[in-house]
């Protein structure tokens, strides 16, 4: 299977299935079953990173619901931006997190941030990558766009559905191959050496974990 090229029409295609309709099944489909029984890496793994690592100075991109914020008593006083390019999806999570009243963003990560912002102490990127077109060296520059807006000693976590889907179970490979062909995912190439090599090229002080066919990491900042 080729790689989807980074086309404004592949881009759209990341994040035009976030429809009302799925986000109101999401954390079910998704978080509950397809973490479980399809990429083998139970929620749960996932909050925990969420947990350690969510600051009281936050961004979160490629919100969906906003599941593992909302799993989480944040502060009232919490700074929290939500970027995505679909806006279903940021009032999705917006609803979710009213009480602490989140500053939104409509965005592409693949696209530079050019306005000026105060920098976090913490940006989480949560199954985001595997959904972004183009190889891996390529859609790996949201890294580069988001550890230019973390404070020294910040981090960049999150997770992402690697490539060995493709070998999993019966459904695991039935939806990676849909999924893909429709440009819902594309990371048929997202191998864990390949994701290793990257950042391990580019940061010293990071933290990978596969759990099942997902790759968590955090990478942090120097203080
Ligand atoms: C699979 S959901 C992940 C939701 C949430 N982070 C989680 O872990 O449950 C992917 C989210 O990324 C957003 N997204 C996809 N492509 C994007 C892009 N190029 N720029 C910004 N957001 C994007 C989608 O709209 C959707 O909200």
């Amino acid at each position: 299977m080729k790689t989807n090229e980074i086309t404004t029409e592949n881009i759209k295609k990341g994040q035009a299935v976030y429809s009302k309709l799925l986000l109101h099944i999401y954390d079910f489909y998704v978080l509950k079953l397809s973490n479980t029984y399809f990429w083998k890496c139970r929620s749960k793994n996932i909050l925990d990173m969420f947990l350690k690592n969510t600051s009281s100075n936050h961004l979160d991109a490629g919100v969906g619901t906003g599941y593992f914020l909302k799993k989480q008593s944040l502060a009232k006083n919490t700074r929290l931006v939500l970027m995505d390019l679909n806006a279903n999806s940021l009032h999705s999570c917006n609803n979710a997190l009213k009480n602490i009243s989140p500053q939104l963003m409509v965005h592409n990560v693949l696209d530079p941030i050019s306005i000026s912002i105060d920098k976090f102490d913490s940006i989480s990127i949560n199954y985001l990558l595997h959904c972004l077109p183009g190889t891996l060296p390529q859609k790996t520059i949201l890294f580069k766009h988001f550890t230019e807006k973390l404070n020294p000693g910040g981090v960049l976590f999150g997770s992402t559905i690697l490539n060995t889907a493709n070998q999993g179970n019966y459904f695991a490979k039935k939806l990676m191959k849909i999924y893909n062909r429709k440009g819902i995912f594309s990371n048929h190439h997202d191998s864990y050496e390949a994701f290793e090599s990257i950042i391990a090229s580019k940061y010293t002080d990071y933290k990978l974990e596969v759990i099942g066919h997902v790759c968590l990491f955090e990478i942090r900042t120097n203080s």
